[in-house]
């Protein structure tokens, strides 16, 4: 079998504090649109997501609800993975944190850290948000004494393992010199370094007043730092500390870990600096992307305009909600959920620009043609290979709003084209010219459906499928590299169904 390229991308593992909602939603959508676009385009992808088990804030939420925190989680994880099945998510594994597996693998990771001279047993003092999980030093602090994020902030004196972070500032500064793609949307990029330009302090990577988590290796009055331990997860889905496994060998250092802007740091700057101090290869590239509000409002429970995804779901449709996210927005990008806004990206891009194209041309194609696509006395698409250069790098970049913006051009023009030739009346006008001209008038727009149902599969995959199945398209011929071979010519349709219905306001 001829070796495979390998693509490994990653979701952040999600807190179980709470239910699932749109922010969730997003990040898991968005890495679900690489990885089946990667899998369509030949690459053997691993795609990973999860839950982020251990810690205060999960602990506190199961006292709250009054259960042992081992049930706690079991219940809230579990709705995270019926989140998977609701979005339609092809994740290739899922991953607890509680789960054996992983707390070997972040107990080896301390280890490491350990033998690398990177750790040493010190005590903290300072502030500490349970519910950013994070330590503030007292000059990040607002006025009315918050952390920058607006979460309360308490104060925290107890024994602690440090990782010697100051110590990795320049070393870090080269790594992002080395690579310029680590951190995107490059935007990004000045952010994070100016961070680290200004002086980075050791980190407090271990707790004791509390006890659900990862002990400590040789010092079980210890439970590792919640971060520590999360980040590790990345590595734990492909077998480390084992590093023959095979996915280990195949998937490590990850390709993409995609994050919310609010978890950067965790992301671009103390992870490498585990990495580069346990001697194992940081990831490619780290992803930040915005946040949503809803119709011009931050999101938050105390607001109660949590957005929940599965509404959303039932009122709008998997994909129309799918394709509105990744679409509305310049992913990368803060952005706004409103009502209006989906309604119209439903109406305008899916039923009346992609929807009536394909309902026009398979239906004219059913009557005037016999049912069978015709084949045009000129060959079309010569710019395909072009097409497919320019698809592959916008999606390396994850500019997703552009890849559909490019298939939403695609659409208007041949609509554009179908009122322009106006195939009926050529096939009403009889002659041999009209009629040549009316099968390569067909042909170029049944083709031109297909580019544009193929491209849609990652962001749409089950509507897209429907059209691929109207054109009788089998599964080779859905394949990316597939973009450059033009539509068989003679192959019999049914009569065409809708595929994106409007959405009828009440
Ligand atoms: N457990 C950590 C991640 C550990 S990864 C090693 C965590 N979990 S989280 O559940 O709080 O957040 C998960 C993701 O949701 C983050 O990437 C965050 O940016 C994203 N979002 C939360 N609210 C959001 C919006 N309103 N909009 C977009 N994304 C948002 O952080």
């Amino acid at each position: 079998m001829p070796h495979k390229k390998s693509f490994y991308i990653t979701t952040p593992i999600y807190y179980v504090n709470d239910k699932p909602h749109i922010g969730h939603a997003y990040t898991s959508i968005a890495c679900d649109v690489l990885a089946r676009f990667k899998r369509l385009d030949g690459y053997h992808v691993k795609f990973l997501t999860g839950t982020d088990e251990h810690g205060q804030k999960v602990e506190k939420s199961a006292e709250k609800a009054g259960v042992s925190p081992q049930e706690f989680v079991d219940m809230v994880s579990e709705s995270f993975r019926e989140l998977t099945h609701q979005l339609n998510l092809s994740n290739d594994d899922f991953i607890r944190t509680t789960e054996p597996r992983h707390i070997h693998a972040a107990q080896a990771v301390w280890k490491k850290l350990e033998e690398s001279g990177d750790i040493y047993l010190g005590s903290y003092s300072g502030w500490y948000s349970v519910r950013d999980e994070a330590f503030y030093a007292e000059s990040e602090l607002t006025e009315d004494r918050k952390a920058p994020t607006g979460a309360p902030v308490e104060w925290v004196e107890e024994p602690s393992y440090f990782f010697r972070l100051s110590a990795w500032g320049e070393r870090l500064l080269k790594f992002y010199e080395e690579h310029p793609d680590f951190i995107y949307p490059p935007s990004r990029r000045n952010e994070v370094v100016s961070f680290v330009k200004g002086g980075l302090m050791d980190l407090s990577i271990s707790r004791t007043t509390f006890n659900w988590g990862v002990p400590v290796p040789g010092d079980d009055k210890h439970i590792m730092y919640v971060w520590l331990d999360a980040l590790v997860n990345y590595l734990t889905a492909t077998g480390y500390p084992d590093e023959n496994a095979e996915e280990y060998k195949a998937f490590w250092p990850a390709d993409v870990h995609m994050v919310g802007k609010d978890i950067l740091r965790f992301h671009a700057v103390y992870w490498p600096a585990f990495l580069l101090a346990a001697k194992i290869a940081p990831p490619k590239r780290i992803f930040a992307h915005g946040w949503w509000t809803n119709e011009g409002e931050k999101i938050s429970k105390s607001l109660g305009n949590v957005i929940d995804p599965q509404q959303l779901i039932s009122v709008y449709g998997l994909d129309q909600t799918r394709y509105f996210l990744m679409r509305e927005v310049p992913f990368g990008n803060d952005g706004n959920f409103s009502r209006a806004a989906m309604v119209q990206r439903i109406n305008s891009d899916l039923a009346n620009n992609i929807g009536n194209l394909t309902q026009r041309t398979l239906s004219l194609i059913f009557k005037n043609c016999e049912g069978r696509i015709p084949t045009p006395p000129h060959a079309y698409g010569a710019d395909r290979e072009k097409l497919l250069a320019s698809i592959r790098d916008l999606m390396d970049r994850q500019a997703f709003h552009q890849v559909l913006a490019t298939i939403i051009d695609i659409a208007s023009a041949a609509n554009e084209k179908i009122d322009r030739e106006a195939p009926w009346a050529l096939k009403k006008d009889g002659t041999e010219a009209s009629l040549a001209k009316m099968r390569q008038v067909l042909y170029e727009l049944a083709d031109d459906i297909r580019v544009i149902a193929l491209l849609l599969q990652p962001f749409v995959p089950a509507s897209a499928g429907k059209i691929l199945d109207m054109l009788k398209l089998g599964e080779e011929a859905r394949h990316m590299p597939a973009l450059t071979t033009p539509l068989p010519p003679e192959t019999v349709i049914d009569k065409p169904e809708g595929v994106f219905p409007r959405f009828l306001d009440e």
